[in-house]
């Protein structure tokens, strides 16, 4: 489905800021989305990226298949029925506030949050030789590293490890190749967030 131009309401319940734009876009469903339909939204929504990024089909799968809960019953549920997007807050990938903090519990953008990115952003050159502020993988481990060591004492061993699929992955997907590397704009990331969209660079190839 095309993403839509009519910005469609997204539950609080749902932190993945990835996930609340396809919703918003109206490519997901708020609610409730089969394996198959999240799998290839997100393969397809990936590969508009700059130099076409390819997402494991797999890999998506079983995180969604995972993502209400990880008892074999809820996992063969969510294989059955399809992964409830919003009901993702409090569910096994859900770190409780020791990622980035920049939606709260409410999913409200935390001004002080996103403004902290830039902390951890420096000068990049795109590809057609503009400026602007950017992160790359290696600032981006350093962002979830502090975000990691910030959260002692509410944090959990495996919330390091989800990080790993989540920023990376962003810059896989959202990342430009830029003159020394791949990076994430800053004011991408910052409308992903606020606004709950994606790039017009990459959603302008997926309509008609
Ligand atoms: C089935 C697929 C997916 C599910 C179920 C999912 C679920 C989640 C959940 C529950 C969170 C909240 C974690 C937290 O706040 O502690 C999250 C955060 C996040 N996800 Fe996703 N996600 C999926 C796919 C993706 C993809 C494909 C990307 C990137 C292209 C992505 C990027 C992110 C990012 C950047 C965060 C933000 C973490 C932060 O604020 O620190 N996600 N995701």
């Amino acid at each position: 489905m095309p993403p839509s131009t009519k910005a469609h309401e997204v539950s609080p319940n749902n932190p993945c800021p990835f996930l609340r734009a396809l919703v918003c876009a109206g490519m997901l469903p708020d609610d409730v989305a089969s394996l198959g339909k999240v799998t290839n939204v997100i393969t397809r929504v990936a590969k508009t990226g700059d130099g076409h990024p390819n997402l494991p089909g797999a890999a998506i799968r079983a995180i969604a298949a995972a993502a209400n809960g990880l008892n074999p019953l809820q996992v063969v549920r969510n294989a059955k029925s399809g992964v409830h997007l919003n009901a993702l807050r409090n569910g096994p990938l859900d770190k409780n506030g020791a990622g980035s903090g920049i939606l709260d519990a409410e999913a409200n953008v935390v001004k002080a949050e996103l403004d902290r990115l830039d902390e951890f952003a420096s000068e990049k050159v795109s590809a057609s030789g503009e400026k602007e502020r950017g992160l790359d993988l290696n600032e981006l481990v350093h962002m979830m590293n502090e975000n990691f060591k910030r959260a002692e004492g509410r944090r959990r061993v495996i919330d390091r490890f989800l990080m790993d699929g989540e920023w990376p992955i962003l810059l896989k997907v959202m990342g430009k190749s830029g003159k020394d590397g791949r990076y994430l704009s800053v004011e991408e990331v910052r409308q992903l967030f606020r606004e709950r969209k994606l790039p017009e660079r990459m959603m302008s190839q997926l309509e008609t």
